[in-house]
C-alpha cells in the first residue's frame, strides 16, 4: 500500500510526494519531482538528512549499534569470513561457493604484481610524501594500463578490474611504505593469503625472510572486514559521483582515497594516535583534553569519537576492543597509549558532554593502536583503512552503475550572492 507525504507551501502550492520504506521500514520522501512540480528545491548541508540512493549493500542502524554486509551481522563475518570472502559479498551479494571463493582468491594473488614501469613512478615522489596521496595517485594512474579501464569498458570488466584493485592496492600500499623506510621492494608471492603476503611485502627484507605471526595475520584479516564498507560514507559517496559522469573505477576509486584521508573520516585513525601521544607526553592528565574537546571556542576534538550514524556504540569499535586485548597480550605489548585509550574512554562516556551528544568511540579509537602493534607506522594508519574500503567502494560502484534511477550527480544550490550588475572600471574601483 502506497504512502504520500502531504506537502503545503507558502505560496499555496500543495501536493503529495510519495513515501518509499526501506527493508527495515525506514522511511523516505521521495522528492525527486518536487523541483518540477512546485520550482522549490530542499537544502541539507552535508546531507544530514538526504538519502543519494537505495542500497542493498550495507545496512547500519546507529540507534542500536547495528551493521550487516548483505544482512550477514558484521560480528559473524568478524568471527568466521575471510576479507576475500567479504569483498566477494560485498561486490556479488551472496557469499561465494568453494568454486567462486577459490578463483577470486586466486584471480586476486595473480593480479597482485603491477606493470614494471610503474616502479619508476616512485621514484618521482619525495621520500616522505604522505602514502595517502602517493596511493590515490598509483591507483588512478592504473588506468593508464588497462584497455578495459575506459569508462564504458570498466563497467563490463568490473570483475577484472575489482581483482586488480583489490590486489594491486596492497603492493602499491606496500612499496610505499619501502620507499619511506629505503627498503628495496619486496614482490607479491602468489603462494601467501592476501594478508599474508601484504605483511611479507611490507615486512620482508633481502637479508632475512618476514616470520609471520599468525596472530597478526588474523588480527589483520580482522581489521580488514570491519573496514570493508559502511553504506554512503563521504568517501563510498565520492566514489558513486565520481563514478556517476562515467569516468573509469579506478579514477573512482582514487577519488575515494582522497576523500577517505581527511581527518574527519578514514584519516581519524592517524589523528587518534597522534592525540593519545600528546596527552601521554603532555602529563598533564585527560581531564584537560576533554575539557578543551567540550569547550567550544576550542577546535579540539576527541578524535576516535562521534559518528554522523552512530549514536550508540559502533559494534566495529567494540570488536576491535577485545582484539586489541588479545594481541597485545599475544604480543607482550604493554602500549601506555592503550591505558591512556581506555581512560579517555571511561572519562567521556560518563560525562554529560558527550553522553547528551550521542559520542562513543568509533572503529578509528582502537585501530591505531592494533597497527602500532604490528609495527606499521603512523603515517600508512589511513592506508590500511583504504585496504579494507576498496571492495567496499567497488560494490557501491557497481551498484551506482546498475541503477536505472542512476543518473550524473549535480546537485542544487540556494543562490545567495549579488543580484545583477555592470562591469566596473578599474579608476571607478576603491
Ligand atoms: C569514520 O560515515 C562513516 O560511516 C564514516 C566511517 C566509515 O566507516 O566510513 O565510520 C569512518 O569516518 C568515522 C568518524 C571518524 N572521525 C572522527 O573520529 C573525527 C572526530 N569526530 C567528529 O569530528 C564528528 O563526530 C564527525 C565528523 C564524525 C561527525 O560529525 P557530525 O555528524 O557532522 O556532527 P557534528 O560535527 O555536527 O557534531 C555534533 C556535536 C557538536 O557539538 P554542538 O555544536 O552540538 O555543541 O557534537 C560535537 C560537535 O562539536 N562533537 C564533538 C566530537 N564530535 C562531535 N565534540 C568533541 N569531540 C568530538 N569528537
Amino acid at each position: 500500500m502506497s504512502e504520500n507525504a502531504k506537502l503545503s507551501l507558502p505560496d499555496g502550492q500543495s501536493l503529495e510526494l510519495p513515501v518509499l520504506t526501506g527493508t527495515k521500514n525506514e522511511k523516505a520522501i521521495d522528492i525527486s519531482n518536487l523541483r518540477k512540480q512546485t520550482g522549490y528545491i530542499t537544502l541539507d548541508p552535508g546531507f544530514v538528512n538526504t538519502g543519494s540512493c537505495e542500497s542493498a549493500i550495507t545496512f547500519l542502524d546507529g540507534e542500536q549499534g547495528i551493521l550487516q554486509f548483505r544482512g550477514y551481522p558484521i560480528e559473524q563475518l568478524a568471527a568466521k569470513s575471510t576479507f576475500l570472502e567479504v569483498a566477494y559479498l560485498l561486490i556479488h551479494g551472496e557469499l561465494p561457493n568453494k568454486l567462486q571463493q577459490q578463483s577470486f582468491v586466486d584471480r586476486v594473488s595473480w593480479h597482485a604484481m603491477i606493470h614494471e614501469d610503474m616502479r619508476h613512478f616512485f621514484d618521482g615522489f619525495s621520500q616522505n610524501a604522505h602514502p595517502m596521496v602517493i596511493l590515490s595517485s598509483m591507483i588512478s594512474s592504473l588506468s593508464a594500463y588497462y584497455v578495459e579501464a575506459s569508462g564504458k569498458a570498466s563497467i563490463e570488466n568490473l570483475e577484472l578490474n575489482s581483482a586488480r584493485l583489490i590486489a594491486k592496492v596492497t603492493t602499491i600500499a606496500a612499496f610505499a611504505y619501502k620507499k619511506s623506510v629505503g627498503q628495496p621492494f619486496v614482490y607479491p608471492r602468489d603462494e601467501l593469503s592476501y594478508c599474508a603476503n601484504f605483511l611479507n611485502m611490507m615486512f620482508a627484507v633481502p637479508a632475512e625472510s618476514y616470520e609471520l605471526d599468525p596472530e597478526i595475520e588474523r588480527t589483520l584479516e580482522l581489521l580488514l572486514i570491519l573496514h570493508a564498507d559502511h553504506e554512503q560514507n563521504c568517501s563510498a559517496s565520492t566514489v558513486r559521483v565520481v563514478g556517476s559522469s562515467m569516468a573509469n573505477v579506478y579514477a573512482s576509486v582514487a577519488s575515494g582515497i582522497l576523500a577517505l584521508w581527511g581527518p574527519l573520516h578514514g584519516g581519524a585513525n592517524q589523528q587518534v594516535v597522534q592525540m593519545l601521544q600528546q596527552i601521554h607526553d603532555d602529563k598533564a592528565g585527560i581531564s584537560k583534553y576533554i575539557e578543551m574537546a567540550k569547550n567550544p571556542k576550542s577546535d579540539f576534538r576527541l578524535m576516535g569519537f562521534g559518528h554522523r550514524v552512530y549514536k550508540n556504540f559502533d559494534p566495529r569499535a567494540s570488536i576491535l576492543k577485545d582484539a586489541c586485548d588479545r594481541l597485545l597480550n599475544k604480543l607482550g605489548t604493554n602500549d601506555p597509549l592503550l591505558e591512556i585509550a581506555l581512560k579517555l574512554e571511561e572519562t567521556a562516556l560518563s560525562d554529560d558532554y558527550f553522553i547528551e551528544r550521542k559520542l562513543y568511540p568509533t572503529l578509528d579509537f582502537y585501530t591505531g593502536i592494533i597497527y602500532r602493534a604490528i609495527g606499521i607506522p603512523i603515517n600508512m594508519f589511513t592506508v590500511m583503512f583504504a585496504l579494507g574500503r576498496v571492495p567496499g567502494w567497488i560494490a557501491q560502484w557497481k551498484e551506482m552503475h546498475e541503477d536505472p534511477k542512476q543518473k550524473i550527480a549535480r546537485p542544487r544550490q540556494l543562490f545567495t550572492g549579488q543580484t545583477e550588475r555592470s562591469y566596473k572600471p578599474m579608476d571607478d574601483r576603491l
